[in-house]
């Protein structure tokens, strides 16, 4: 992410003090209009929090706090997973008021650093650049141009380009709104000073709030200086506040993995109609066809190839696999060189090893299927382990289910099992059987030998055809 450096290296380094990120996640995110709290909101699959508890973590923090309230518990219920310290702020008064709760659990000699729940997309190099920039002791700020900067709490400079202070857009004179360089919001201070400036500040503005963005000029009159990192990337500094903005940073997150991806070495026929949802990796030459969902883990193997329409969750594909359009795919390993599709269905613990055809309209669920082996049509296969070089006929089921409990089916290597037959689970199909097409087996068919398990057919020469009453 381009940023612009700060023109000079400051003397003392971030490093020499520990790290404490805060998150303010306490807002109501009324324009969301939900039931479910705007930290909570799925952005590309995952809640918006975790982007920035990601984040934080990147940094290497010492500590990590968490300003929450709106939602009340269900906030930290949902990260229970993550080491973080969660501060209530019962009432909310504003972002100083936010980070005065959290006040009480910094340590003097730590470097804060204040972010934001529902700005998600923030990279740790901007970040590093900013905690870089203020050097040990002093303020860091993250600002922007924007190319709209109504609403934005505004960042006055002084004719030698030193930021004197923020003003709020609702506080601002109609000549410092024409300012476009924006607070983010985001910003890095020592905080011993912090603590002391945040019991500095009041709420007589026009919100009757408790600016954060108030420390700026008590930082100025204190004589700190205070450096701007301006952010090259709008988007990285996107807030959430209603679901038109929420699916304009899930865009922004699409193109940044999509970009990802082809520097990785994939094809991606058009980028902007793949989906990534999850942490997708890939070898070279990957060939990704539009309208793709990759969701969760996704492992694609070299030269593999996915079609249009289809949907991976959770799945690893080997190296030179092509999975053909429309197929739907989960928690599957597939090997390399198969042939997946189009329309299979993969279900989870399918495992299947190197060259296997899986065709249109087959099912496949927790089953192991060997190398070579082909279902081209029409099958459901489950809770199956079936050898190496085996062919199942269009119309095979393996019937798995009595109506109270699932059972296995084993076929051994080289079975050839008749069209539109039924295995009755459990049963047992021996190494090179073949079974009769349109047979139902719910007994062990023996090794090598034909079994066929169908009514054997007659024809009745003198047979005659009904015909219409009356005629
Ligand atoms: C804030 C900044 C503004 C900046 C803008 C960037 C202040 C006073 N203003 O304005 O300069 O341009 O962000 O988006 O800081 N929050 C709490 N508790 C509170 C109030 C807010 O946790 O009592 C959280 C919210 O959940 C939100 C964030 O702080 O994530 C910002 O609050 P919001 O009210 O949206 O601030 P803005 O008015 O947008
Ligand atoms: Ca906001």
């Amino acid at each position: 992410m381009a940023i612009r450096k700060p023109a000079k290296r400051r003397s003392s380094s971030p490093k020499t003090r520990p790290l404490a990120v805060v998150i303010l996640a306490a807002g109501a995110g009324k324009r969301m209009r939900s039931a479910v709290p705007k930290v909570l909101q799925p952005l590309a699959g995952r809640p918006l929090l975790q982007y920035v508890l990601d984040t934080a973590r990147s940094l290497d923090p010492a500590a990590v706090h968490v300003v929450y309230g709106h939602g009340g518990e269900a906030v930290p219920a949902a990260f229970a997973h993550e080491a973080v310290t969660w501060t209530l702020q019962a009432d909310r008064l504003g972002t100083g008021h936010a980070v005065m709760q959290v006040a009480p659990k910094l340590s003097a000699g730590q470097r804060v650093l204040i972010l934001y729940a529902d700005v998600p997309l923030l990279t740790t190099a901007t970040l590093q650049s900013l905690l870089e920039a203020a050097g040990g002791d002093e303020v860091g700020l993250l600002t922007v141009n924007a190319r709209d900067p109504a609403g934005y709490g505004r960042v006055l400079r002084d004719t030698k380009g030193r930021v004197r202070a923020i003003v709020e857009d609702q506080d601002a004179t109609a000549k410092q709104r024409r300012v476009c360089e924006c607070n983010t919001g985001v910003m890095t201070l020592p905080a011993e000073r912090l603590t002391r400036w945040l019991r500095r500040l009041d709420n007589r503005n026009a919100q009757g709030e408790f600016y954060l963005t108030d420390v700026i000029g008590l930082a100025v009159r204190d004589r700190v200086a205070v450096r701007p990192l301006l952010a090259a990337d709008e988007a990285e500094v996107q807030g959430v506040n209603d679901r038109v903005q929420l699916a304009a940073v899930e865009g922004a997150w699409r193109a940044r993995q999509a970009r990802r991806l082809m520097l990785e070495g994939a094809t991606l026929i058009d980028p902007a109609r793949v989906d990534i949802r999850g942490s997708v990796t890939v070898g070279r030459d990957v060939v990704i066809d539009v309208n793709v969902v990759l969701e969760g883990r996704v492992e694609l193997g070299d030269g593999a190839r996915i079609g249009p329409n289809c949907l991976i969750s959770n799945t690893q594909i080997g190296a030179g696999t092509r999975v053909f359009g429309h197929c739907v795919i989960d928690g599957a390993t597939i090997g390399p060189d198969c042939n997946i599709g189009p329309f299979a269905r993969l279900r989870p613990h399918s495992v299947l090893a190197e060259g296997v055809h899986i065709g249109n309209f087959v099912e496949v669920k927790n089953s192991r299927i060997g190398a070579g082996s082909k279902a081209n049509h029409l099958s459901y296969l489950g809770d199956a382990t079936i050898g190496a070089g085996v062919n199942i006929g269009a119309g095979t089921i393996t019937c798995n289910y009595d109506g109270a409990n699932k059972w296995t089916t084993t076929i051994e290597d080289r079975a050839f099992i008749g069209s539109g037959s039924m295995l009755v689970a459990p049963v047992h199909i021996g190494a090179d059987a073949t079974i009769g097409a349109g047979s139902t087996i719910s007994r062990a068919a023996p090794a090598g030998q034909l079994t066929v398990a169908r009514s054997r057919q007659v024809s009745v020469p003198a047979w005659k055809r009904p015909v219409k009453r009356g005629t």
